[in-house]
């Protein structure tokens, strides 16, 4: 184990190894629990508002309380300090924040009032996917079988699991999810496509996670001048896509070339997609919050 590899869990840093949560926490036995993912530039991190604003809208959502002062401002300020003692204030990585409902006697209904959230915060080195943002991925449809929350970052990713794993098995790199006939989005990414030379991404609903690449991305389209229309790529108009890309904190803009086996547009990371990586590259590189 690294000697630096330290975590914070319910008010203490500890080595990862010693790292300790009860068996009976609600994250563990019922997936009772949010979440946060942050990427961090040269310890920077980046767009933390709208990721304390999303963590805060899904413990609301969960309605799990804090206590003892926790704020998910007072959660990044720990990231902060792991960063430091973890030696990962250079180069890239990501910031682990998860709160679950707490440890007590199992039952579905929540604990009593005096029983505190688990926090557990961690910070790991990062690789972006330089080599697929090159060259493009693979993408495979699959039925979007989650629930009705989407909209909430919770621990609940079973659906998610078994998509990704059902990609990984047909030698792609992330499931593209359909509800209803439509494009949903990835099972750890938002999905973007060009149809007749207009943008298009799912709206934002309760069927996606607001994703913080996505939001960032439709501000910096719109300094672009390009136009967003948030109007879902239905399964009809799959066939007559021209560019497909996804978006997430560890996949940045990552460009889709191949679906279900056949070629999207030219089989070529397109345009719009090509100019959108870059912003969105120039943005993390110059540590906007
Ligand atoms: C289901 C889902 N959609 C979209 C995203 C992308 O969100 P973000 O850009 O905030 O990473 C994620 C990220 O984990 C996700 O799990």
């Amino acid at each position: 184990m690294d000697p630096k590899d330290i975590v914070y869990v319910n008010g203490t840093f500890v080595p990862r190894a010693d790292a300790r949560v009860s068996v009976e926490d609600r994250g563990f036995v019922f997936g009772d629990g949010v979440y946060e993912v942050l990427r961090v530039v040269n310890g920077r991190l980046f767009a933390t508002r709208f990721h304390n604003d999303r963590l805060e809208r899904s413990l609301d959502g969960v309605r799990i309380t804090l206590k003892g002062g926790d704020s998910p401002a007072r959660f990044v300020e720990i990231g902060k300090q792991l960063l430091r003692e973890n030696d990962l204030t250079r180069g890239e990585a990501t910031l682990y924040i998860q709160v679950t409902r707490g440890a007590t006697t199992r039952a579905h209904q929540f604990p009593p009032p005096d029983i505190a959230p688990t926090v557990y915060i961690s910070v790991a080195r990062f690789s972006p996917y330089t080599e697929f943002a090159q060259t493009g991925a693979s993408a495979i449809s699959h039925p979007d079988l989650r629930w009705g929350r989407c909209d909430l970052k919770t621990l609940n990713l079973l659906p998610n699991v078994l998509a990704a794993q059902t990609a990984k098995e047909r030698g792609a790199f992330e499931a593209m999810l359909i509800r209803d006939g439509v494009v949903t989005e990835g099972t750890r990414t938002n999905f973007f496509g060009v149809v007749k030379g207009s943008l298009r991404t799912h709206p934002r609903d309760s069927h996606i996670l607001p994703g913080i690449t996505r939001l960032v991305l439709r501000d910096l389209a719109r300094d672009l001048s390009i136009e967003l229309d948030e109007t879902p790529i239905s399964v009809a108009e799959i066939p007559k896509l021209t560019e497909l890309f996804l978006t997430g904190t560890t996949t940045d803009v990552m460009p889709v070339v191949r679906l279900d086996d056949k070629p999207v547009g030219t089989g070529k990371p397109g345009e719009l997609t090509r100019r959108l990586q870059r912003v969105l590259a120039e943005s993390l590189a110059s540590g906007s919050d």
